[in-house]
């Protein structure tokens, strides 16, 4: 199994920021994720394009773009021209989920499809075949530094199921209360793709704590 540790850089210092992506890359970070908040889909404000520009330049590793924003489609054009690789959103936030699916791959990145602890996976039933990524969350969307919400172990199972079903490259990720004791479960869920805010930025030592991650998920 090919697994991935995606950093989010919510939990990084911004004041520091494109230090902070260049040091977790450097530690071994597989991806960045990052958190896009608009105080209306999601009660939080954070980062947007300019941003995501702004530390184009710095690693080489995809940007993994988390659009908690509604509406999504005025904002992907600009994310795509600022770099981004993937990007995904949430059902809830689009009208018309197919479209938004089609806008992300014809501005050149990866689409994504995110589920809430609450949304049903019966969104990815006439979609599945256009994703590259499905996103499930384990905490509700909004803030770093949650406890992980032990449903999405199911929730994961079945996504897993769906996903090899397909016979296509789809990555799974999961995000939300993702840390060094619990990441080998969530693994044996089905999840590829890790993301870990406060786990990893909260820590002193990134590349510690990205290498015990590892070693963790080598267990499996
Ligand atoms: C929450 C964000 C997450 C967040 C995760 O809405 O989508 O990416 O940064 O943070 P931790 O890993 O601290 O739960
Ligand atoms: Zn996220």
């Amino acid at each position: 199994m090919n697994y991935r540790i995606a950093p989010s850089i919510l939990s990084a210092n911004f004041a520091k920021l494109g230090e902070e992506v260049q040091n977790v890359v450097a530690a071994g970070a597989d991806i960045i994720h990052f958190d896009v908040m608009d105080n209306h889909y999601v009660p939080n404000l954070t980062i947007g394009p300019l941003v995501c520009e702004a530390i184009r330049p710095l690693v080489q590793v995809p940007i993994d773009v988390h659009l908690m924003v509604k509406p999504v489609d005025r904002i992907v054009p600009d994310f795509a021209k600022a770099g981004a690789n993937i990007i995904s959103f949430h059902p809830e936030a689009s009208e018309h989920i197919d479209r938004t699916i089609a806008l992300i791959k014809e501005q050149g990145c990866k689409a994504g499809l995110v589920f809430n602890p609450g949304t049903s996976l019966h969104y990815l039933d006439h979609v599945l075949d256009k994703l590259d990524l499905v996103l499930i969350m384990s905490v509700n969307p909004g803030f770093g530094g949650q406890s992980f919400i032990a449903e999405a172990l199911n929730k994961l199972r079945v996504a897993r199921q769906k996903i090899d079903a397909s016979g296509r490259d789809i990555w799974l990720e999961v995000d939300g209360g993702v840390k060094i004791d619990n990441i080998a479960e969530i693994a044996r869920a089905g999840a590829d793709t890790f993301v870990a805010g406060s786990a990893i930025f909260g820590a002193k030592d990134y590349q510690t704590t990205i290498n015990t991650m590892r070693a963790e998920l080598a267990k499996q």
